[in-house]
C-alpha cells in the first residue's frame, strides 16, 4: 500500500486545515469537512467508509466546544464517541488504519506530573467524557488504530486561545487570564506534522504499533503564561493573573494536563519541538503571511 487512499474528516478544522495541506503526499486524499462528511450522520459515515474503502482514515472532526458542550451531550457524544466507532468499526471491515486524535481533558488534572498514557482517567466535563467513549470505542472495535492524546490546540486558522488573545490584545489595554491551569500548548502544524512524519513509516509499520500515545510539545505552562507569550514584549496590553474561580465558565477543566509524550518518542523516535519554539514558529509564519 505505498500511496494509500486516505479519508481526512475535519479538514476545516485547526488540525484539519493542516493536515489537508500535508497528507497528499502520503496517498491519494479525500478531505471532508461537515459539509461533505457529517460525522454525527453514523449512516453518512458508513456509506462513505464502504464507498470510498480506504486504506487510512485520520479523524480530525470533533466537537470541540468544551463550554457549549455541557449543554449539548448528545451532539458531543455522537462526534466524539459515536462517530470515532463507527469509522473504527469500518477501518476494521476494510483493512485500513485509523489515526485519531484524543485530549488531556480525559483526565482530573489532580497530578502534579506528566501523564503517561495509562494514568487514571476520570474526564471532569461532558467534552472530556465523550473524547473518551471515543477512545473506548475505537479501543473496543479491535482496528488498528493510532490515538493520538494532545492538548490546547493553536494556530492561525479557526477559534482558538492564540487568536483569540491576539484580538483582545487589539481592543483592550488589560487582559486577565486565568494563572491556576497548567498545560501544554500546541500548534495544530506541528501535529500535523508529527501524523504525517508516522505516515511516512508506512502503514504496515504502524499497524504493529497501534495503541493510544501522547503527542505533545515539550514544557508547560499557564494560559496566563501562554497568553504573555502570545503578547511578546509589547508594551500593552498588561497580561493579568486571575483564578479559575474568577473566571467561571460552565465546563470544569482540569488543574493540570501536561501529557508525557515518552513513549511515542520511544516508539516512533519522534519528539514535538518545545511549545515556546512551536509558537515563535507560528507567530513568525503570522509575521510573514500579514507582509505579503
Ligand atoms: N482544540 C483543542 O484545544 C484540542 C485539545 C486537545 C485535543 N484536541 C483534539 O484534537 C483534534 C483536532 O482538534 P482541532 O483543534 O483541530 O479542532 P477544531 O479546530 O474544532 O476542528 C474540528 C473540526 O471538526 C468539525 N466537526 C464538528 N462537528 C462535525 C460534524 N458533525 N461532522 C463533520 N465535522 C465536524 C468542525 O467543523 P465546524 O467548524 O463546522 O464545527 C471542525 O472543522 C480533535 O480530536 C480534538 O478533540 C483538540
Amino acid at each position: 500500500m505505498d500511496r494509500p487512499r486516505i479519508l481526512l474528516t475535519g479538514a476545516r478544522g485547526q488540525v484539519g486545515f493542516e493536515l489537508a495541506r500535508l497528507l497528499p503526499v502520503h496517498g491519494e486524499l479525500i478531505a471532508t469537512d461537515r459539509s461533505t462528511l457529517d460525522l454525527a450522520d453514523p449512516d453518512a459515515v458508513v456509506a462513505a467508509m464502504r464507498a470510498l474503502k480506504p486504506g487510512l482514515v485520520v479523524n480530525a472532526g470533533a466537537y470541540t466546544a468544551v463550554d457549549r458542550a455541557e449543554g449539548e451531550r448528545e451532539a458531543a457524544f455522537a462526534v466524539n464517541a459515536n462517530a470515532p466507532r463507527v469509522l473504527a468499526e469500518e477501518a476494521r471491515r476494510c483493512g485500513a488504519l485509523l489515526i485519531h486524535y484524543s485530549t488531556d481533558y480525559v483526565f482530573d488534572g489532580t497530578a502534579t506530573t506528566p501523564y503517561a498514557e495509562a494514568a487514571p482517567i476520570g474526564p471532569l466535563n461532558v467534552y472530556g467524557e465523550s473524547k473518551l467513549e471515543g477512545e473506548r470505542a475505537v479501543a473496543a472495535t479491535g482496528a488498528h488504530a493510532l490515538v493520538l492524546r494532545t492538548s490546547w490546540v493553536y494556530g492561525l486558522h479557526g477559534r482558538n486561545f492564540l487568536r483569540t488573545v491576539q484580538k483582545l490584545a487589539a481592543e483592550r489595554d488589560e487582559l486577565k487570564i486565568v494563572a491556576d491551569q497548567t498545560g501544554t500548548p500546541n500548534w495544530a502544524r506541528t501535529l500535523a506534522q508529527a501524523t504525517c512524519a508516522l505516515l511516512a513509516r508506512g502503514v504496515f509499520d504502524l499497524v504493529e504499533r497501534a495503541g493510544l500515545y501522547h503527542l505533545s510539545a515539550l514544557g508547560s505552562t499557564t494560559w496566563h503564561g501562554l497568553a504573555t507569550a502570545i503578547v511578546g514584549a509589547a508594551a500593552k496590553p498588561r497580561v493579568l493573573p486571575i483564578t479559575t474561580e474568577e473566571f467561571p465558565t460552565p465546563a470544569r477543566r482540569p488543574a493540570y494536563g501536561v501529557l508525557d509524550s515518552t513513549l511515542f518518542r520511544c516508539t516512533f523516535g519522534l519528539e514535538l519541538p518545545t511549545w515556546q519554539d512551536a509558537l515563535a514558529a507560528c507567530l513568525a509564519e503570522q509575521r510573514a503571511e500579514a507582509s505579503g
